[in-house]
């Protein structure tokens, strides 16, 4: 579901390639096991790890290497060859509703396209279309809203953020689900995301969802080489 619909939109929101670039992935084997992609639970949160290309078995060295560490703590590195990544740690629909900001730091770098967001999916009932939604702090080279126009601005945690809303296709002439954007102006790596600001200033732009699946502080990588070392330190109720 995930992968099908992520390499659908990025088919369609990308009509040129991010060129490759150099950094190689160190090994720290000092510190937590490499992971497949998938999902679970560690360090008392929700982790997922969605990968279109392949993640290495614990003792290869490939492209994407993902760890989780203590508590919230997650690292990830990707090399040359890495397609789309998304990992991060949060949590899932067993509690998400009742979880409204985020506050998280980290470190980030790369040479290509890459986010860093509060990333997450919603049901939506009373239109048919899930939301596909994103909360971007920080980005390199491109994001992806951008093929969305802004229609709005939200004032929040310190920052303005765009709002871009565009439906994804899959397949077909029916849209798939619909995607919602925010990216903040001013970037930066570490902070308090207040999400359910984000979600009344859509609602109030005429979005509907119902209910979280999940949500996850995640680093998403296409195409791109970089590191990343983030820890989501808290999460409020509403
Ligand atoms: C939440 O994630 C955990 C870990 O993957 C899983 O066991 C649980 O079933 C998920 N809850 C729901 C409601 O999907």
């Amino acid at each position: 579901m995930v992968l099908f619909s992520l390499v659908a939109s990025l088919l369609a929101a990308y009509a040129v390639a991010a060129p490759a670039a150099d950094i190689v992935p160190r090994l720290d084997s000092a510190e937590g096991a490499l992971l497949q992609t998938g999902e679970g639970r560690h360090g008392g949160f929700f982790y997922s790890f969605w990968s279109d290309h392949y993640a290495p078995k614990s003792s290869d060295v490939g492209p994407i290497l993902y760890r989780n560490l203590e508590g919230g703590r997650y690292k990830v590195q990707w090399g040359e060859g890495t397609g789309n990544f998304v990992a991060g740690k949060g949590w899932n629909s067993t509690d998400a509703d009742k979880r409204r900001s985020v506050t998280y730091s980290g470190t980030f770098s790369a040479t290509g396209t890459s986010y860093l967001s509060l990333y997450g999916w919603m049901k939506t009932t009373s239109t048919k279309l899930n939301v596909e939604y994103y909360i971007i702090d920080d980005w390199i080279k491109y994001h992806p809203g951008q093929g969305d126009k802004i229609v709005g601005t939200i004032e929040t945690d310190g920052g303005v953020y765009d709002i871009h809303i565009g439906n994804r296709w899959a397949q077909g002439m029916e849209p798939s689900w619909r995607r919602i954007f925010s990216v903040r102006r001013e970037k930066r790596t570490a902070g308090t995301i207040t999400a359910e600001k984000h979600f009344a200033a859509w609602k109030a732009l005429g979005q509907t969802f119902d209910r979280h699946m999940y949500s996850v502080l995640a680093v998403e990588g296409y195409h791109s080489t970089g590191e990343a070392d983030v820890t989501v330190l808290d999460y409020q109720s509403a």
